[in-house]
């Protein structure tokens, strides 16, 4: 055992025996170092080792704290969305946020963008580079319909994390998550079907749904452990569900990563019913837990659960790399894939597969979980400090967006137009529901620009909210 596990496997006992509460300040480094006659940089470690269990958690020029395990305010209720399944509306606000550019001073809060200017990114861009003078043979042809062998080998190295055993041929790189989630909504279901989703919901995975004629019927959401499947189930017996399609892990726009138990026993009711479930776990690598948790695939043991994500949150949007795991439907979603754009660009692929091989997105991921986790923290407390007292918050558990709701009379969409010609961006609730509802809610993130800059744009906006509410 190295010295820095010795000391952390200390004061992981002392945690776990109570000696310090949720909460409780720790040692300082200094202390500790002194303590037990270790350098800093070993107490450091130690700590880190912690935090990336979630029992130690960083304060800004504070230092550590134990981990609170509820969050100090209050969350929002269990959602309740209309009990029928409905066309999903909303194209056009959706479009409009699309289409939001962030002019230089703008305070982004809106879209759902990882940090890209990370040290830690830096040899993905070399070997980018570096393929496109060198090598350039390598990516011009076309290539596998399937996607670059050696990614595909990467991601079931990396798929191992979350508990699944994907052989490379039964992995499908796609245009990103979007393209993986349109392709596997096509494979699965016939124009008219409907789809169960969480409430709220990402609005692409709604306008996937929308784009391939189907109905959502959104299920009632709990923001700490996500989809109700009490009301799966009450709606599984009243309605021909086809699909179930959802974001269990590090949620978008909730942040909360839906319990292992619950994992498993709604691909047992996905087994009863006989229904297909499409899990999209864009955010499951940057969970602030180590390791991260399980997906809903790793349950899987008739292929019935179609695994999407891609390196849009953890690297870089632009890259456009996600995948499918699809499971049973290996056939119909390749034939679909082909059809919808044929192969993908190899040159991001192999970089991509390059800079997973030599360790180095383990690392960027490691470094960002914890920007992240620390980005909600200092978010948090700017909200407590300048929103109104009955305002809800989710409380994330990766990633790097929760969601906001505010007292039923404000008008989130009038408060986000306002703010924009202020200089502030936020993303308005109802666009996060098939429906439009959600109007008093917003999703913010925090992964881009300094906390400073988060919490002068959340003051802004608890001035134009406070305005709004006295109205
Ligand atoms: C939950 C979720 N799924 C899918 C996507 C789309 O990802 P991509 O950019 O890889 O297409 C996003 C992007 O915001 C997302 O948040």
């Amino acid at each position: 055992m190295k010295l820095y596990e010795k000391l952390a496997a200390v004061l992981r006992e002392h945690i776990k025996q109570g000696l310090f509460q949720p909460g409780d300040k720790l040692p300082s480094v200094r202390q500790l170092s002194a303590q037990h006659e270790v350098s800093i940089s070993t107490v450091q470690e130690a700590y880190r080792q912690l935090e990336m269990e979630n029992l130690v958690e960083a304060r800004a020029k504070s230092g550590y704290f134990a981990t609170a395990q509820t969050p100090p305010y209050k969350l929002p209720q269990m959602s309740r969305p209309p009990q029928r399944p409905l066309d999903v509306s909303q194209w056009q606000e959706v479009l409009y946020l699309l289409l939001s550019t962030d002019t230089i001073g703008t305070i982004q809060l809106q879209h759902a963008m990882p940090i890209m200017d990370a040290p830690s990114l830096k040899p993905l861009l070399k070997k980018i580079t570096e393929l496109h003078k060198h090598q350039s043979a390598l990516s011009l042809p076309y290539g596998d319909i399937r996607g670059a062998l050696v990614l595909r080998e990467q991601i079931s190295r990396l798929a191992l994390e979350s508990g699944c055993h994907l052989h490379p041929d039964d992995i499908i790189i796609t245009s990103g998550c979007q393209e993986a989630l349109s392709v596997c909504l096509r494979a699965v279901t016939e124009p008219g079907d409907i789809v169960a989703i969480e409430s709220p919901s990402f609005y692409g995975s709604m306008q996937a749904i929308k784009g391939s004629n189907l109905k959502a019927m959104e299920i009632p959401t709990h923001p700490e452990t996500g989809l109700s499947l009490q009301a799966l189930e009450l709606a599984l017996d009243q309605w021909p569900i086809k699909a179930v399609l959802l974001t269990p892990t590090c949620n978008n726009p909730m942040g909360y990563t839906m319990p292992d138990a619950h994992k498993k026993r709604l691909y047992q009711l996905a087994q009863s019913y006989d229904i297909v479930i499409i899990e999209d776990d864009i955010y499951g690598d940057i969970s602030y837990q180590y390791p991260r948790p399980r997906s809903i695939k790793s349950f899987d043991e008739d292929g019935r659960v179609l695994l999407c994500s891609s390196f849009s949150k953890t690297l870089a949007p632009g890259l456009r790399v996600g995948w499918i795991a699809p499971g049973r439907y290996r056939d119909k979603v390749t034939h679909n894939k082909y059809v919808s754009s044929s192969m993908c660009p190899t040159l991001p692929q192999l970089a991509i597969a390059d800079f997973i091989k030599s360790g180095g997105y383990s690392r960027h991921v490691r470094r960002l979980r914890l920007e992240y986790k620390l980005g909600r923290d200092n978010l948090i407390c700017a909200l407590n400090k300048y929103f109104p007292a009955d305002t809800c918050i989710s409380f994330p558990t990766g990633g790097y967006l929760l969601w906001v709701e505010l007292p039923a009379q404000v008008d989130a969409v009038k408060v986000a137009q306002q703010s924009r010609e202020n200089g502030v961006n936020i993303a308005a609730g109802p666009i996060f529901s098939a429906t439009g509802k959600y109007r008093h809610c917003m999703r913010l993130n925090f992964s881009e620009q300094s906390a400073l800059i988060r919490e002068e744009g959340i003051r802004q906006l608890a001035s134009l909210i406070s305005t709004a509410r006295s109205l």
